[in-house]
């Protein structure tokens, strides 16, 4: 019988091709999502790719009664990926109280459930910004957490002190956390990938929407770091690659390989890139321009971080495979599709 696994955030970008990689494994997918940030439609993106539909229940998990009634009506939920949470830093700073509530109450309501239904594991969605301006890189999980600079990176630090708490206090239940660096690309069957509403904050959408005429130009925020092309440097992941990790991840929780209740992970690719060198790798790949200027820093910007990912290699057995003009391949690819170019 195929494990049942619930994907909470299950139509946002990571959530959707995390699904994707789980009906692959063989898992059966029920995915809760409030679609504040996604579309309906990725279910449609998943099944083209899969043939296989999840389970999808319309719901926001800071309503633990919602999730009550969910595992009432798909019994047997042996593990949870929790990616449902507000993710703008820049957002974060303006409503720093929606982040807390959103962001800590979906998971402490999750953590309450699980052993009322028999929940095993729960994987959580974190982040390298936890590590906040590393002293040196590449970074491995020893390194110590900094001060969040932002309520974001907050509720992700103390998203991970609950779950520790939590199992520590005796909670019968296992956790593995993730730490991504930065997820970036599409699938390669351009059927989903990131869908960011209004105005991308993040790096590559905003290209890709740049290269296809949707933006003027893309602003490089900072040339003057003490980078060697003075822009700032980033561990930047594969989606798809990020996806696989999580079903690793599962499967290990599940089968009882891990030998601590609560295990954490860097998930990179151990490559520093610079804004300047994944333009580069952008025009390489697709032959397509991106017009560019240099601007200036954008605040709360780190210099330069990028993992050390020997533990998730090592003990996960989990390397991140995609080179990374093929990722900027498919997230022009899926920008070409979404823009109907
Ligand atoms: C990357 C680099 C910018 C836009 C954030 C969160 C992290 C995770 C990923 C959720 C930086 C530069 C960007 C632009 C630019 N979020 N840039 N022009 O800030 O590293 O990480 O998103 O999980 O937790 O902190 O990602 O893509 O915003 O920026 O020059 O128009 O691109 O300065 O150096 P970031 P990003």
């Amino acid at each position: 019988m195929n494990e049942k696994i619930l994907v909470t955030g299950g139509t946002g970008y990571i959530g959707s091709h995390t699904t994707v990689e789980l009906q692959k494994a063989g898992y059966e997918v029920v995915i809760i999502d409030n679609l504040s940030n996604s579309n309906i439609e990725v279910l449609d993106g998943i099944e083209k790719i899969t043939g296989i539909r999840p389970v999808f229940v319309k719901g926001d998990c800071t309503d633990i009664e919602t999730l009550r009634k969910l595992f009432r009506e798909n019994p047997g939920i042996k593990g949870i990926i929790n990616f449902a949470a507000s993710k703008a830093v820049g957002e974060s700073v303006q409503k720093p109280l929606l982040y807390y509530r959103n962001n800590l109450n979906t998971l402490i309501n999750l953590l309450e459930c699980m052993p009322e239904y028999g929940v095993k594991g729960i994987v959580f969605s974190s982040s390298c910004t936890v590590y906040g301006e590393p002293d040196v890189n590449p970074i491995d999980e020893t390194a110590p957490i900094k001060p969040a600079t932002s309520p974001y990176g907050n509720t992700k630090q103390i998203s991970e002190e609950i779950i520790t708490d939590y199992i520590r206090s005796g909670a019968p239940i296992k956790s593995i956390l993730l730490r991504y660096f930065n997820p970036i690309g599409a699938h390669p069957s351009a059927c989903i990938g990131e869908l960011p509403l209004g105005v991308p904050q993040n790096l590559v959408p905003y290209l890709t929407q740049t290269a296809a005429g949707i933006r003027k130009e893309l602003t490089v925020f900072g040339d003057d770091y003490n980078t060697p092309d003075g822009s700032c440097i980033r561990d930047y992941i594969d989606v798809v690659d990020l996806a696989k990790a999580h079903v690793i991840a599962m499967r290990r929780m599940l089968d009882g390989e891990d030998t601590d209740s609560i295990e954490i992970f860097n998930l990179g690719t151990g490559r520093g890139l610079s804004v300047l060198e994944l333009i580069n790798s952008f025009e390489r790949a697709t032959g397509v321009k991106v017009p560019h200027k240099i601007g200036p820093r954008r605040e709360g910007d780190i210099e330069q971080i990028w993992a050390d990912p020997k533990k998730a290699n090592e003990v996960l057995g989990w390397t991140a495979e995609v080179p990374v003009d093929d990722t900027m391949r498919n997230a022009w690819a899926w920008q070409c599709k979404v823009c109907g170019k």
